[in-house]
């Protein structure tokens, strides 16, 4: 029996990509997958294929748009009725878009999916991952993130956006940042979580043929993302090392690092910046609302 049997994994963003076939591998393997998604018939849509490919009707659907903190505290009370423990979440969800956009609750967009949300979800569930520890935490970025940097002033973009169109120039796009904040998050996690039983790790998936880009909201970026695409690899070797740090008991206690193609590999210089991490920690609490009794959210100017 695989160790993977019966085990609650929830994976993000999982209708699509690199996250429908770790739903599926996951799935394969015996888990029980709750697909978070945002759409109720392109979620329907994978998770039938996935029950289907697999036999395994253990897979469930919960909806939840990633860009709403407030649908993702909901969502976190849904996932508590329904299930009392937690052994893997996969923050796999992610999004690129060519203009800035804000949300109604006053998050510049890319920031909101990619980063704050897989912030404030790990956050809500963090109690039930401690409760049915042994658990982990997995967190997806990007090899962009080398070029992405953190600016805790401008944390909202309003000073200087970069969107998917800068995505082949020099200064990395608002999405690269966003991907270095996932990783910095991890290794403070990391850190927060020694002793708990729960490991935190962060990975890179390669450059992989999804739908990534290409509702960007960009024309130039779509065509780019088509272009490029007999250079990417397909999205069940894209998703082998979210399954390999999901399943494998190779990395049973392994925590605080990151990993490309099933191996541990070092990451650009600033992301293991001690200060930096805690600061943007901090920055990101106030943000949220998570570090005030009130719970009143400060959106930064
Ligand atoms: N593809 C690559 O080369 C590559 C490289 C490095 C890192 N990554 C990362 O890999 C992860 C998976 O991306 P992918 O390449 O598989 O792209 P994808 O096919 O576009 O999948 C992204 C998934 O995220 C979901 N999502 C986007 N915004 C959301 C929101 N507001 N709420 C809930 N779900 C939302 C999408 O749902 P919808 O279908 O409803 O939009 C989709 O299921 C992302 O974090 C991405 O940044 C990808």
């Amino acid at each position: 029996m695989s160790e993977t049997q019966g085990k609650i994994c929830l994976v993000t963003g999982s209708n699509s990509g690199i996250g429908k076939q770790t739903a599926l591998s996951l799935a394969k393997m015996g888990a029980h997958v709750v697909m978070l998604v945002r759409n109720p018939e392109r979620g329907e849509k994978a998770r039938s294929e996935i029950v289907k490919q697999t036999g395994n009707s253990s897979v469930d659907l919960m909806i939840c748009d990633l860009s709403c903190m407030e649908a993702i505290r909901h969502f976190t009370q849904e996932f508590k009725k329904k299930y009392s423990k937690l052994d893997v979440l996969i923050n796999n969800a992610g999004a690129m878009f060519s203009k800035r956009e804000v949300t109604s609750e006053g998050f510049e967009r890319t920031l909101a999916v990619n980063y704050l949300a897989p912030f404030l979800l790990t956050h809500e569930l963090l109690d039930l991952l401690k409760s049915s520890a042994p658990s982990r935490i997995i967190n997806v970025s990007s090899g962009l993130a080398k070029n992405g940097n953190v600016n805790l002033d401008d944390l909202q973009s309003e000073k200087n956006y970069r969107g998917t169109k800068a995505y082949s120039r020099v200064r990395a796009p608002v999405y690269a940042n966003t991907k270095l904040m996932v990783m910095m998050f991890t290794y403070e996690l990391a850190k927060r979580l020694i002793g708990t039983g729960v490991t935190a790790n962060v990975l890179l998936p390669g450059f992989v043929a999804t739908n990534l880009g290409k509702n960007s909201g960009s024309l130039s970026s779509a065509l780019m993302f088509k272009m490029v695409r007999p250079m990417q690899v397909n999205p069940k070797k894209g998703a082998e090392t979210s399954v390999y740090l999901a399943s494998s008991n190779e990395v049973t206690n392994m925590t605080g690092k990151c990993f490309a193609k099933k191996q541990e590999i070092t990451t650009c210089p600033i992301s293991y910046d001690k200060e930096l991490q805690k600061q943007l920690w901090n920055r990101t609490e106030i943000i949220l609302g998570l570090s005030d009794k009130n719970n009143k959210k400060q959106i930064p100017s």
